[in-house]
């Protein structure tokens, strides 16, 4: 049964001050506040002492929608941390928010961790794409970087849950390794493996993702519009704002799949000359309607050896 959210301590760093009866008190005996200098000074020296304290935390695959995506690994791991550090990308995606949270009340026993929120900026669009990724790349290190200094006492475990699986489209241990390499703060990490959406989408299709002896490879819908590899292997398609599928040879055969493992789960599968303008009207309602879309497709090449 899921616990009721006012049993979970939602504690905040806790600010080490003397005690009221160590400070100077006021001359009608009333004991001071710090001014807003003494508390700045205070606050550094919090930061600094937090710096040089050895932080742990969890990169934690928590599958790709399907609250049982989450493995037994991963539930053993969400019972060791005691801050979730839980991103906000805005209202379009407060369903995914809504997910994290769902799985920490489903799989973790007791209420002894506590939930820390924390925006992300949106990345610019209007610059290269390499400098505005940098740029970005640079803001959500230093957000992690304060989270992970102000956030988690000593002795306390942090986690991330990522998406799907963490090795694949995610930032999270480039960040990491990042914070480390800047040497600012000490910091190690343990990686758990997630079901990622193209596992799912090969899953829900039932569908093998290479052809026997042929490789594949996993892309971006902005690489794929430069075109397909010529290795003549099948291609996995992710983060496609363009539908890049549509200039594409029509003999390809498209697997297709928006919010796999969700209750909003749709598939479509075909030729693209047969179905590519229904996966193009599919996306675009299913935007309009929630607002955001996830989706991932395989492009399998016809097949040559009667496989
Ligand atoms: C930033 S990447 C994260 C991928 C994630 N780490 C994984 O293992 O699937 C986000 C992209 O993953 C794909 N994706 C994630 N969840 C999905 C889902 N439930 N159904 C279809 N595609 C999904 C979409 O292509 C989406 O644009």
């Amino acid at each position: 049964m899921a616990k009721s959210r006012r049993t979970r301590r939602f504690r905040r760093f806790w600010i080490s001050l003397p005690a009221r009866s160590q400070r100077p008190a006021r001359i009608d005996g009333t004991p001071p506040t710090l001014t807003r200098p003494a508390k700045d000074a205070e606050k550094a020296r919090r930061i600094d002492r937090g710096r040089r304290m050895k932080r742990n935390l969890m990169v934690i695959g928590i599958g790709a929608g399907n609250p049982e995506y989450v493995t037994v690994q991963a539930v053993k791991a969400l019972n060791k941390v005691s801050v979730f550090f839980i991103p906000n990308k805005g209202q379009d995606k407060a369903d995914l928010h809504h997910l994290r949270r769902e799985i920490c009340d489903r799989y973790i026993e007791g209420s002894n961790y506590r939930l820390v929120d924390f925006d992300i900026p949106e990345r610019a669009k209007d610059g290269v794409y390499a400098t505005d990724v940098a740029a970005w790349r640079a803001e959500v290190r230093a957000i992690y970087e304060r989270l992970i200094v102000e956030e988690l006492g000593a002795g306390e475990i942090g986690g991330f849950l990522i998406w799907g699986d963490p090795s694949l489209y995610d930032g999270t241990m480039g960040i990491l390794d990042a914070i480390t390499a800047a040497g600012q703060v000490e910091l190690e990490y343990e990686v758990i493996p997630g079901i990622s959406s193209v596992s799912a989408l090969a899953a829900r299709h039932k569908v093998a993702l290479n052809r026997i002896g042929k490789s594949f490879t996993v892309m971006s819908g902005r690489q794929l519009s430069q075109g397909m590899p010529d290795d003549g292997g099948n291609v996995v398609v992710m983060l496609d704002s363009r539908d890049a599928f549509r200039d594409l040879d029509g003999d390809l055969e498209i697997y297709w799949g928006g919010y796999v493992g969700t209750e909003d789960e749709l598939l479509v599968s075909g030729k693209l000359r047969d179905v590519a303008e229904d996966v193009a009207r599919t996306r675009k309602d299913a935007r309009a309607r929630k607002g955001w879309l996830m989706d991932t497709y395989l492009l399998s090449r016809p097949s040559d050896d009667g496989e």
